[in-house]
């Protein structure tokens, strides 16, 4: 076969684990990342075009014989450049934009569980505050109120109080999100894990489950982030979840799309609550998660290309996916300050001594170099993860290369996978 040139997009730690990962596969020609990132560039040439500009990226992969493009983050998916690349005979990993609306709209994904059956909060959908203020009243608190569209995770409200429901409302309708929209939602009670499928439009095959920490402090405590950190295999999602997950979440959700006529091809990020009735879906994703994809691909056995293009060719039924029986553990390094307001360009030493090792891998998620120095760019920086034979061997591992890094200015959690080692 002739080698592939790969066009992958966006510049985190997601898309440098999908680098290292594509990097390795037999079927590689070149692979290009745009934008990009300073650990990327080990594995990728990066390539300054904007990933807003369909055309120019179009344009790109012209002029670079590329034959297959993996999106990473959500933005560009939503904007629809899998359509654009589609359109002009490019070969894409991702979803269409209509397809994407699984993570572009909460109150779309809302009505889409309804239509088909898929385990899921109550809730309601409103463009009307007074309508939305009288169901909260009604139902009562816990509730949870979140805005519609993409808000970056911060559209969100878990409302312990009836108070704190109405102020949450009240800034919905001011417009502190955008749209003027919003969905409430019965609370669901259990234990959160990260659940991926990959599909092709009419087939899904199970990938595996993670488990990340959303809140900023040890134990859990403080404000939400992005994600200090995460850790694969999820203890919670026993193979009896998992079946689960498939038969009653994620099939019904390939089928229900397809029947709408918008296939869904790509990666689906089932956000789930397991609680006592079993699994319920909180949200989907329509890509990796981050840091939930640097744990994935440590584990990942088989040829993440050839699995990748499965899903853009609509052959997954004709694959499996294997995985390492060890955890793999990453702990996000942020600078200090995220997630409320930091600074950038504090340097970085010592990094790649820290990393060394065949357990260990490095991820950046936001670094720059500056004058021929590596520095901090943002406010989580790095993913230092590991494999073990177990969650406490890959935490320890974790945070033995944590504590070889140099970076006075960053700081982690202490305790990723705390539940994971305690269920033991
Ligand atoms: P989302 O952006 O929809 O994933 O929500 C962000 C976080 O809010 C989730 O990871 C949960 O911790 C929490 N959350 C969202 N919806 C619910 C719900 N219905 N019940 C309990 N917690 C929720
Ligand atoms: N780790 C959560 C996310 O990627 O949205």
């Amino acid at each position: 076969m002739t080698p592939l040139n790969v066009l992958l997009i966006g510049s985190g730690g997601r898309e440098h684990a999908l680098a290292w990962a594509i990097s390795a596969s037999p079927l590689l020609g070149k692979l290009f990342c745009a934008p990009g990132n300073p650990g990327i560039a080990r594995h990728a040439s990066c390539v300054a075009i904007d990933i807003a500009d369909h055309a120019a990226v179009v344009a790109f992969c012209r002029d670079n014989a590329i034959g297959f493009v993996v999106v990473g983050p959500e933005a560009p998916l939503v904007a629809g450049i899998a359509d654009d690349l589609r359109a002009a005979g490019i070969k894409v990993f991702g979803p269409s934009k209509a397809a994407a609306q699984l993570e572009g709209s909460k109150g779309f994904t809302k009505d889409f569980c309804a239509e088909f059956a898929i385990p899921t909060g109550a809730y309601g959908r409103f463009t009307d505050k007074a309508a939305a203020l009288s169901y909260a009243r009604a139902k009562g608190a816990p509730i949870v109120i979140k805005a519609d569209g993409l808000a970056a995770g911060k559209g969100v409200t878990v409302a312990m109080t009836l108070d704190e429901a109405i102020a949450a409302i009240d800034d919905i309708f001011a417009g502190q999100f955008g749209a003027a929209e919003c969905v409430i939602e019965e609370f669901l009670d259990g234990e959160e894990a990260s659940f991926f499928a990959l599909c092709d439009g009419e087939h899904a095959v199970a990938l595996t489950a993670a488990q990340d920490h959303k809140r900023v402090g040890d134990g859990d405590t403080g404000p939400n982030t992005g994600g200090m950190g995460a850790y694969s295999p999820a203890p919670i999602v026993t193979d009896a979840v998992a079946e689960r997950v498939m038969a009653e979440i994620i099939r019904p959700t390939v089928a229900g799309m397809a029947k709408r006529g918008t296939p869904f091809k790509g990666v689906l990020f089932a956000g789930l609550m397991i609680g006592r009735n079993g699994p319920k879906l909180i949200e989907y994703n329509v890509r990796f998660g981050d840091p939930e994809c640097q744990v994935m691909m440590l584990r990942l056995k088989d040829d993440i290309l050839t699995l990748l293009l499965a899903s853009a060719d609509g052959t997954l039924d004709r694959v499996s996916v294997r995985w390492r029986n060890d955890t793999a553990l990453s702990v996000v390094m942020a600078t200090k300050g995220y997630p409320g307001s930091y600074g950038k360009g504090s340097e970085i030493r010592n990094l790649e001594a820290a990393g060394a090792g065949d357990d260990i891998e490095i991820f950046h998620a936001g670094t720059a170099l500056k004058d021929g120095k590596l520095v901090a760019n943002g406010g989580r920086v790095l993913n230092v993860a590991a494999l073990g034979k177990d969650a406490a061997q890959a935490q320890r591992r974790a945070y033995e290369a944590v504590d070889r890094i140099d970076w006075p200015d960053g700081f982690c959690r202490r305790d990723i996978g705390w539940r994971a080692i305690q269920g033991r």
